[in-house]
């Protein structure tokens, strides 16, 4: 499992220099059922986007510059689980007046803690789980007004330069691993950017879903090494895996409605005519149901160009779906990624099976299960990989693995604490 850093309260569109604004933040679970429970030392850093020279630079290439945070050359913060939250007044630093705009990023502090009793200095052992950073949106910065009067001498809020519409988002990075390099580039992250306080359900990362997303980049995954072993079997089979095939053309068989503007001479959502693929080509369409921010299609379309990745979800998730798939688009140079709206709730599917389905986090709710499951179904034949990350919740979630047991094999093929990777494979007939 995860902790996430999130904050209670958005940052503010834009700010002051100087004039101190509220972040208030804690850390939590991903269903915030939990909040950390170990005291911690957190920073508070600002970070500069510059503009970058590198061609099909990433949003986070252009992260140059970590200026010194405010007055106090940046902020170490104690994070005290008997309170639960962390307040601090942030005031941005003069220094950065040459930039318009700048993020915080809060993360754990990796220096150890020390407690301030007298006489004693405790380390702590450094967290079990993980605890990610959040990167505020980004604050457009206003300078402080030339003339002051006495009335602002003690740099009161002055509520006039700070425009009170709040920013409800934070954004995680995840680094690619190295053996993505040479495809990508070294040091290269993708970014998702989440709901920065609870909200909907679609419009966060979740735990199943952030395990997914690092294991399966890696060169030893499981669907790294499936990858592998089917694009030799086509080179032997001598399939052109290589042939030229829009994803528009492979994307155009499923019945999910495409939020993106169509191609010329594809199919779109008043077009439902599926436009037929080239038999002598092979069909690699990975679908992801349920995908939230994308982050777990994002991370797949990015780690297996070769894939076309489409993720759907229901309507209120797919603005935020879209601006992730934007907001990677370095990565992502062959567009092999698409969003779209399908509902497992919908009756009566003719739809072709996929050769992935790409489930995180998506059987909690024991009412959508028979959903859930004839949408598999429908999407799937015996040459289907699903792969389900899944994280225990709660006992009613076992229906869902009972029901799936009648068609599939199911295989734990990869485990994290309470989190595992499924592999299921339909029986045959
Ligand atoms: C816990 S979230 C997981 C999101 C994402 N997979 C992740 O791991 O970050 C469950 C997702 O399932 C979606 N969902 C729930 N019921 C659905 C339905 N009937 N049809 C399509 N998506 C649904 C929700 O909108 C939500 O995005």
């Amino acid at each position: 499992m995860y902790y996430y850093i999130r904050l209670l309260k958005n940052t503010p569109i834009e700010a002051v220099i100087q004039e101190p604004f509220k972040l208030v933040f804690t850390i939590t679970t991903d269903l915030t059922e939990k909040f950390y429970d170990q005291p911690c030392k957190l920073r508070c850093q600002t970070v500069v986007r510059t503009p970058s020279t590198i061609p099909g630079a990433t949003a986070e290439d252009t992260v140059m510059t970590i200026m010194p945070q405010g007055l106090t050359q940046g902020y170490s913060l104690d994070y005290d689980p008997k309170i639960g939250y962390c307040s601090v007044d942030v005031r941005l630093a003069p220094c950065m007046t040459p930039y318009d705009e700048c993020q915080l990023v809060l993360s754990l502090d990796p220096t150890p803690y020390t407690t301030n009793q007298p006489g004693s200095k405790t380390l702590l052992e450094p967290p079990e789980y993980e605890i990610l950073p959040a990167w505020s949106l980004p604050i457009h910065l206003k300078p402080a007004p030339l003339n002051f009067s006495k009335k602002t001498k003690h740099r009161k809020v002055n509520k006039k330069y700070l425009i009170d519409t709040r920013q409800d988002l934070v954004e995680r990075y995840f680094k690619l691993p190295a053996h993505l390099t040479g495809l990508h580039g070294p040091g290269r992250s993708l970014l998702v950017r989440e709901d920065a306080t609870e909200g909907f359900m679609a419009r966060h990362i979740w735990d199943s879903g952030v395990f997914m997303t690092k294991h399966l980049m890696l060169s030893d995954s499981w669907l790294s090494k499936y990858m592998k072993e089917t694009r030799e079997q086509d080179k032997d089979e001598k399939v052109d895996v290589n042939q030229e095939k829009s994803l528009e053309s492979s994307l155009s068989t499923l019945s999910v409605l495409d939020t993106s503007v169509p191609a010329p001479g594809s199919s779109s959502p008043s077009d439902p005519s599926p436009t037929p693929i080239p038999s002598q080509c092979r069909e690699r369409v990975c679908l992801e149901l349920g995908a939230g921010t994308g982050l777990v299609g994002i991370a797949v379309a990015v780690a297996f160009p070769e894939l076309s990745v489409l993720s759907t979800d229901l309507d209120e998730a797919l603005a935020l779906m879209q601006q992730n798939v934007d907001a990677n688009a370095a990565l992502l140079p062959n567009n092999n990624m698409k969003v779209g709206f399908l509902d497992w709730a919908e009756k009566d599917r003719k739809v072709k099976p996929v050769e992935i389905l790409l489930l995180a986090d998506v059987v909690y709710n024991d009412l959508s299960h028979e959903f859930l499951l004839q949408t598999i179904l429908d999407y799937s034949d015996e040459k289907t990989k699903v792969l389900l990350g899944y994280k225990f919740r709660h006992e009613a979630e076992q229906q869902f693995f009972e029901r799936a047991k009648d068609y599939f094999n199911i295989e734990n093929v990869h485990q994290q604490d309470t989190m595992q990777l499924f592999v299921m494979t339909r029986k045959a007939n």
